[in-house]
């Protein structure tokens, strides 16, 4: 199957209460890892490219390694997303390269250069049937959540969203609600929490509207402690707990963004690996493994998050 955008695996995702993994990208054995797990689970993905993805890699290397990998898993939708364009000519540049799906990132700027800048990327975006998301409010931060814990400022406000959507004419919105990038999302002995109520207030507002949850790894502890025990450092790390994440895929949430989970798993497996294999040096060897576990990860997802097995 040729690209798609992100139209109708939403549209399905919303009215059967599940959600697409939403995979960041970076090089040929994360590509292989994800797309492995999504053919065997017949499930649908976006695979996507930040700006320092893009650099890193080229910008047309990762396009035409996804393109092949379309070629050969012809049985299942893929979407090529822009995650977190920061400006209307990244944007316009993504969509020219052969994208279907940008996000443009204003969250951080004043809401009506958010709106403005957003209807203008909308506007391109549609000429080309590519699909576009983008952000109201911003991530909290761990010690944002914790400390000011009556500090709603960096949570969406939900009496933004349908002012948003209709004048910028998005086709998903990213939403803050307590999730946050990276592997420390929470603090040892805090408990865990994501504002749903903010969630359900955003979808009564926006009735079959998809909704995008960034931020939301789970940083599996079987992950941290292989890294650590393989001489990393990354104590205290912390993820979103998976049957919240669940949760929210069975409500207004559509897609589910994950990079650090990847990250993660690649690392401990190939800190493993040399560790008992000191004397390899062919990447192959590491990096082959390492794609397996970016394998295994993805089907851990789709089975206990997403919930999209079969939807493809
Ligand atoms: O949301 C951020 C993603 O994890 C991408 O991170 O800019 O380091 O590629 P990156
Ligand atoms: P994580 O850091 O939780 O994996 O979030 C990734 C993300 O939101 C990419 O846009
Ligand atoms: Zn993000």
């Amino acid at each position: 199957m040729a690209l798609v955008n992100t139209k109708e695996m939403f549209q399905k995702a919303y009215d059967g209460g599940y959600a697409i993994g939403a995979f960041n990208i970076n090089d040929m054995e994360i590509i292989q890892g994800i797309m492995g797990a999504c053919a065997d689970l017949k499930a649908p993905v976006i695979l996507q490219v930040s700006s320092s993805a893009r650099k890193y890699a080229h910008p047309a290397y990762l396009v035409k390694m996804v393109e092949a990998a379309c070629k050969e898993n012809p049985e299942i939708p893929v979407a090529l997303h822009l995650d977190h364009g920061s400006s209307y000519e990244l944007c316009k540049a993504c969509i020219d390269d052969g994208f279907t799906s940008v996000m443009f990132d204003g969250s951080s700027k004043p809401y009506e250069e958010n709106v403005e800048e957003a209807r203008k990327v909308v506007e391109y975006a549609h000429k080309y049937n590519v699909t576009v998301e983008a952000e109201l409010g911003q991530l909290a931060g761990v010690e944002d959540e914790v400390e000011v814990s009556d500090d709603n400022a960096q949570f969406t406000d939900p009496n933004e969203v349908q002012d948003f959507v209709t004048r910028t004419g998005v086709d998903s919105l990213a939403i803050a609600i307590g999730t946050s990038h990276g592997a420390y999302k929470f603090k040892p002995g805090q408990n865990p929490k994501l504002r749903l109520d903010i969630l359900q207030e955003v979808a009564n507002r926006l009735p079959g509207f998809p909704i995008v949850l960034h931020g939301a790894s789970s940083v599996l502890p079987e992950y941290v402690q292989m890294v650590n025990q393989f001489g990393g450092k990354m104590p205290d790390a912390i993820g979103i707990p998976e049957e919240m994440l669940r949760e929210a895929a069975k409500m207004a949430v559509c897609k589910i963004n994950v990079d650090s989970d990847l990250r993660l798993a690649m690392t401990a497996t190939v800190r493993k690996y040399f560790a008992e294999n000191p004397s390899h040096f062919d990447p192959r060897q590491y990096l082959g493994v390492a794609r397996d576990a970016i394998q295994s990860l993805v089907a851990h997802k789709i089975n206990t998050v997403l919930g999209c097995e079969g939807k493809a």
